[in-house]
């Protein structure tokens, strides 16, 4: 079974991108070989081989897989050579990899602990600190059993805990946080204009939903489909004396001026006089019953998976939508030769457009208006989703993917913690603003500013990128005490 699973959901071909030929990539899982291609996630990997339950919920073991591929929901988590509950979304296959999966007993596949949920009616807020308040002993040998029943991998040893990093602090004039589509533009436009740039990233392909944008965009003169641009505006980085790329996640902005980002050999404290705030956004989920069962994905996960991972996690598929975004994905997975039963619209019937409901209609897509996903089915995965419709009526529709093409919410962590600090030396500004005469600037572009289209975001960064060289010669960078 598992060898059928995996001939359909590897794309040796795509119908854009044409044949994959990256190099095979063997890694070890569970004691057994698994073949992926270089540049595959470890979770995708996985999903080509038929894994669909990646992990257990905490308290019921509900099984759990590939949900959100940013590295975000923590339903991949799982011990990668010897190292405890790691995002196997976003982490790279390496030859000799060793990976295993962490809750369940006697494994994960066969939980005999999953039988908490049979009585999960009854408990529906877990353990409760006060039922032992009267007996505080048997409270403490409980919580043991609780921590041995919902842990997730081992203890490290000490001798195999990671080092502790060497602190290297660094003056620049722009640092951009993130090499999406409008971070890569941003940091192009600040070098070409004379600034000193890092570019911060921790993601090991940059380009992010560029990478996965079938439409094309322009940029720097050329016009190409979104993962050709993502090489281009790649290499040009790559070869640009005035950018740094510096691998590792931004910490946070602190009042000293300091931004830290934990690289891989270094905690490197970085001292700009701007920031770009290139972080993009995050798609939030959509609430039903059974939003969590391996086989409902977010939709930019599903994108990635084809486009980027050249995987697909499925033959027949429900699209949950929220706006237009939703219709064009569905549109989108027609064209990538996979069949699309329906798009479950939360909207009226009046909002999706007619043109894009033609445009479904065409393909033999049901458009269903002002329903609502109620509940998905399946015990292992997906098999099945109910809606209630626009009219009060409740369908059951047989998929084995659910799609949800939820509202995209800004990732604005670095704005948001200077405001909450009551900080007001800095300021979140749009680009084109005049910046002159001011105190250490921070911007805000692409989705992380809400820019949902990925033109729009390329556009965002270069007109931020520009900006940000002009404010460094009027801006100084916090001197730290
Ligand atoms: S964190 Fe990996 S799928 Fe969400």
């Amino acid at each position: 079974m598992r060898w059928r699973r995996r001939s359909f959901r590897a794309m040796p071909t795509h119908p854009d991108l044409g044949a994959d030929e990256r190099p095979a990539v063997r890694f070890r899982f569970e004691g057994r070989e698994v073949v992926a291609r270089e540049g595959q996630s470890v979770g995708a990997a996985l999903l080509a081989d038929g894994v669909d339950i990646l992990t257990r919920s905490f308290k019921f073991h509900r099984p759990r897989g590939y949900t959100c591929g940013a590295g975000a929901c923590g339903n991949c988590l799982l011990t990668v050579d010897g190292l405890p509950s790691v995002p196997s979304c976003v982490t790279p296959v390496a030859p000799g990899l060793e990976v295993r999966r962490e809750r369940g007993w006697p494994s994960v596949d066969v939980d005999v602990l999953a039988g908490a949920d049979l009585v999960s009616r009854w408990f529906p807020a877990g353990f409760q600190f006060r039922y032992f308040r009267q007996h505080p002993r048997a409270g403490h040998a409980f919580e043991r059993v609780l921590g041995l029943l919902a842990g997730g991998g081992k203890h490290l040893p000490p001798a195999a805990s990671a080092p502790v990093l060497p602190i290297a602090r660094r003056t620049c004039s722009v640092v951009v946080v993130g090499a999406g589509p409008s971070g890569l533009a941003a940091a192009l436009a600040a070098s070409d204009a004379g600034a000193d740039v890092v570019l911060v990233e921790e993601q090991e392909r940059l380009g992010g939903r560029l990478r996965a944008e079938t439409a094309t965009v322009s940029a720097l003169g050329l016009t190409a489909p979104g993962p050709r641009l993502a090489e281009v505006l790649t290499e040009r980085v790559a070869r640009d004396p005035g950018i740094t790329l510096l691998r590792g996640s931004a910490l946070g902005w602190y009042e000293d001026g300091v931004l830290p980002v934990a690289g891989r050999d270094a905690l490197h404290e970085l001292v700009p006089h701007v920031v770009v705030e290139a972080t993009g956004s995050y798609e939030a989920p959509v609430l039903f019953a059974g939003n969590d069962r391996p086989g409902v994905l977010l939709a930019g996960a599903i994108s990635r998976l084809f486009h980027v991972e050249r995987v697909r996690p499925g033959r027949r598929y429900v699209v949950v939508a929220c706006d237009d975004r939703g219709i064009e994905h569905a549109i989108e997975l027609h064209h990538l030769g996979v069949e699309v039963v329906a798009v479950v619209d939360q909207r009226g019937a009046d909002e999706a457009g007619t043109e894009r409901l033609r445009a479904l209609a065409g393909r033999g897509i049901e458009h269903l208006a002002g329903a609502r996903p109620v509940r998905s089915h399946g015990r292992r995965r997906v098999r099945g989703l109910t809606v209630r419709t626009g009219d009060g009526r409740r369908l059951r529709l047989r998929c084995d993917t659910v799609s949800v093409a939820g509202p995209l919410r800004p990732s604005e962590g670095l704005s948001l913690q200077r405001r909450y600090q009551g900080e007001n030396r800095l300021s979140a500004e749009t680009p084109g603003q005049d910046l002159s005469a001011r105190a250490p600037v921070l911007l805000r572009v692409g989705g992380s500013a809400g820019r949902t289209r990925v033109q729009d975001a390329v556009d965002d960064g270069f007109d931020a990128g520009r900006t940000a060289a002009t404010a460094v010669g009027n801006v100084a960078p916090f001197r730290p005490a």
